[in-house]
C-alpha cells in the first residue's frame, strides 16, 4: 500500500503500547484513526491527544472477544469515515499462568484465546467483506508474537501466537484466491515495552480464578515490569517498522533481527525429529508474565 494519505485506519488495542503507536504513525501519515479499546479511561486519552495534534480521530471502546462488538465498531468507523484501508487486529492479553502448562485454569484458557486468537477471527470477519466491497487498495495487519514463530514459555499465550500466525498464513492465501486488493502482515514483535505484563487490569471479572498471588509471584511480576520497560523496543519503533511492511506489501514482520536465530533452531529441530530448544530469557519471562493475572485478588501494579 502506497497511498496513506486521508485513508481510514482501525486500530485494535490501541489505548496503549503497540496499537498507540501504530495510531500515532497512521495519523502523522495523514491517515484518519479509528482507536478501538476495551479500557476506556486510557482510549479516551490516546484519542485526545491525538487530535491535540491535529489528528482526525474516532475512539470506539470496543471488546474484540465479543463479534457483537467488533461489529458496532465496523459500523461505527463506516458511519464516520466511510470506509476502512488498513486494519491492525492488535488488542491482546499475556495470560494462562505462569506454571506448567496442566495448572492453566478454563478461565485462562477462555480469556487469553477470546481475545489474541477470537479478537483477530472477529475483525477479519467483521471488516474483510466491507474492505473487499469498497474495492481500494488496503492492508491488514494481525498481531502475532516471536512467540508465535518460535517457541518458549507461555504456553497459552505461545498457543494463541501460533494459531494467529497460522491464521494469517491462510488469509493471505484467501486473499489472492479472491483477487483482492488487500495486502495482508502478520507482526511478531519481540520484547516490546509496554503495558502487557499488566493485562490483567482487563480481565474479566466473570473469568478471574480465586488465586491470591504468592510474594514470589508478585516478585516475578514486579521483575517483568522492570524487564520489559527497560529492555523493551518503544512502541514507536515497531509503528515505523509496520509501516514499511505495510508499504512493500511484506508478509512477516519481526521487530528483532535476534530472534531469527531462535525460528531457524525451532525449525531445524522440527526436520531433525529432535527436542524443542531450549529456553532464552526474554520468551521465558513471557510464561512468568501469566502467573499474578490468575488471582482475583491481584492488583496490577
Ligand atoms: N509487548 C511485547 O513484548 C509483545 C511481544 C509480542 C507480541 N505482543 C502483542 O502485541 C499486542 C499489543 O500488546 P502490547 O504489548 O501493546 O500491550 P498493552 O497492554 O500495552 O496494549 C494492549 C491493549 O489491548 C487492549 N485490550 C486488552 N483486551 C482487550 C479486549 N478484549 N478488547 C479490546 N482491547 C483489549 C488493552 O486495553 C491495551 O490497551 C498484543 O497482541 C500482544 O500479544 C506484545
Amino acid at each position: 500500500m502506497r497511498d496513506f494519505h486521508g485513508r481510514v485506519a482501525v486500530v485494535t488495542g490501541a489505548a496503549s503500547g503497540i496499537g498507540r503507536g501504530l495510531a500515532a504513525r497512521f495519523a502523522a501519515e495523514g491517515m484518519k484513526v479509528v482507536l478501538a479499546d476495551v479500557e476506556k479511561e486510557a482510549l479516551v486519552l490516546a484519542a485526545a491527544e491525538l487530535e491535540q495534534q491535529g489528528a482526525d480521530v474516532l475512539a470506539v471502546e470496543t471488546d474484540v472477544a465479543s463479534r457483537e462488538s467488533v461489529d458496532a465498531l465496523r459500523d461505527a468507523a463506516i458511519e464516520h469515515f466511510g470506509r476502512v484501508h488498513v486494519l491492525c487486529n492488535n488488542a491482546g492479553v499475556a495470560g494462562g499462568g505462569g506454571g506448567p502448562l496442566w495448572t492453566a485454569t478454563p478461565n485462562d484458557w477462555k480469556w487469553v484465546v477470546d481475545v489474541n486468537l477470537m479478537g483477530v477471527v472477529h475483525g477479519i470477519q467483521s471488516f474483510i467483506p466491507a474492505m473487499l466491497d469498497h474495492g481500494e487498495e488496503g492492508h491488514i495487519v494481525n498481531t502475532s508474537s516471536v512467540l508465535g514463530l518460535g517457541t518458549g514459555g507461555g504456553s497459552v499465550y505461545g498457543v494463541t501466537k501460533h494459531a494467529v500466525t497460522r491464521l494469517t498464513e491462510g488469509l493471505y492465501y484467501d486473499l489472492q484466491a479472491a483477487g483482492a486488493n488487500l495486502g495482508v502482515s502478520v507482526l511478531c514483535p519481540g520484547l516490546i515495552a509496554t503495558r502487557i505484563i499488566e493485562a490483567d487490569r482487563n480481565r474479566p471479572p466473570a473469568l478471574r480464578d480465586d488465586v491470591q498471588p504468592t510474594e514470589e509471584m508478585q516478585q516475578r511480576r514486579r521483575a517483568s515490569v522492570e524487564h520489559w520497560a527497560r529492555d523493551g523496543m518503544p512502541p514507536e519503533e515497531v509503528a515505523e517498522i509496520v509501516l514499511e511492511a505495510v508499504r512493500e506489501r511484506r508478509f512477516y514482520i519481526l521487530t528483532h533481527p535476534a530472534y531469527r536465530a531462535r525460528v531457524e533452531e525451532r525449525m531445524r529441530a522440527i526436520l531433525d525429529g529432535s527436542p524443542p530448544p531450549p529456553l532464552p530469557s526474554p520468551e521465558a519471562a513471557l510464561g512468568a508474565v501469566a502467573m499474578p493475572a490468575r488471582g482475583a485478588g491481584d492488583t496490577a501494579t
